[in-house]
């Protein structure tokens, strides 16, 4: 693995890989090195065959408080294109194993899409949510107006983004935006179990379910549920699938073999 400068990367257990942001004096903003980090590191933890499930968190005060708004500020039309920082985002859509954000704090702009793109999202009773790029003079340019609206809806995504408001961790549950709430003191171990379970299941059967579900936001519901059934079907050439139903006859627990 690389040496990072923006971000850390730890192992807790084995199975889980994880992402700290980690530029406390800017809220981990997200700096177009921080993002190139910050893409590497996961897409190192996704193609080990030994980690199972990915986490992505910041600190306490902040998960992250937006694109880096010091280097963006001066830049053109131009400057903006030949970065294209943001497309650089497209590869954590595309990651294969499942990826969990612990979101405690700021998570405003490219810091709640970076959350989004998560699979599934822990907040801590601190977390707070936002577009605010509006007051910036501009707007979301990493999913916010797309992906905000499929999870929050219309009239909802249209406040937080018209008016950059944030909302709270609590109302961000209330939305669907994330799986649940939790003490601050708790927000990471909550993420690290989520994750231990999910690692402790069928590895193919979880790639595939991964990949169904997201599926769902870029088809008809006729092709998707195609999808689902082919994806389905496959499973039975696996051994895990065997093994899963072989181990529920003579009732005992499966052993996984990612095969
Ligand atoms: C660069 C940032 C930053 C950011 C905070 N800082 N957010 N630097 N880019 N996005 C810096 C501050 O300048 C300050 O540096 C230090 O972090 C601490 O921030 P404070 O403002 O002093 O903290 P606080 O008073 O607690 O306020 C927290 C805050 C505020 C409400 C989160 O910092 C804030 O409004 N930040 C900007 C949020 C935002 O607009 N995000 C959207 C960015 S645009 P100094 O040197 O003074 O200590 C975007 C576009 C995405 O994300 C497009 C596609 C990805």
């Amino acid at each position: 693995m690389n040496t990072y400068t923006c971000i850390k990367t730890y192992i807790p257990k084995p199975g889980i890989g994880i992402v700290q942001l980690h530029r406390p004096e800017v809220l981990n903003a997200l700096s177009l090195q921080t993002m190139i980090e910050i893409v590497d590191a996961l897409q190192y933890f996704d193609n080990q065959s030994d980690i199972r499930c990915m986490i992505i968190h910041g600190s306490d005060k902040a998960f992250a408080a937006g694109a880096d708004i010091t280097e963006m500020s001066d830049a053109g039309t131009i400057d903006m294109l030949e970065r294209d920082q943001f497309s650089r985002w497209e590869k954590i859509r595309l990651l294969k194993k499942p990826l969990i954000g612990a979101i405690s704090g700021y998570a405003l702009g490219g810091g709640c899409e970076l959350a989004m793109h998560c699979d599934m999202l822990i907040a801590s009773e601190t977390a707070q949510f936002g577009q605010p790029e509006i007051n910036l003079g501009v707007m979301p340019g990493a999913g916010g107006t797309q992906r905000l609206t499929r999870i929050v809806g219309k009239a909802q995504a249209m406040e937080m983004a018209l008016t950059g408001r944030m909302i709270s961790a609590y109302e961000a549950w209330r939305l669907g935006l994330v799986n649940r709430v939790v003490p601050v003191s708790g927000y990471l171990q909550e993420a690290i179990a989520l994750a231990t379970e999910i690692a402790s299941k069928a590895p193919i059967a979880i790639r595939l379910i991964k990949e169904s579900v997201l599926k769902s936001y870029s088809t008809t519901l006729e092709a998707g549920l195609e999808f689902e059934r082919k994806n389905f079907y496959m499973l039975f050439a696996s051994e895990d699938q065997k093994e899963g139903m072989k181990a529920f006859i003579e009732k005992r627990k499966p052993t996984w073999n990612n095969s």
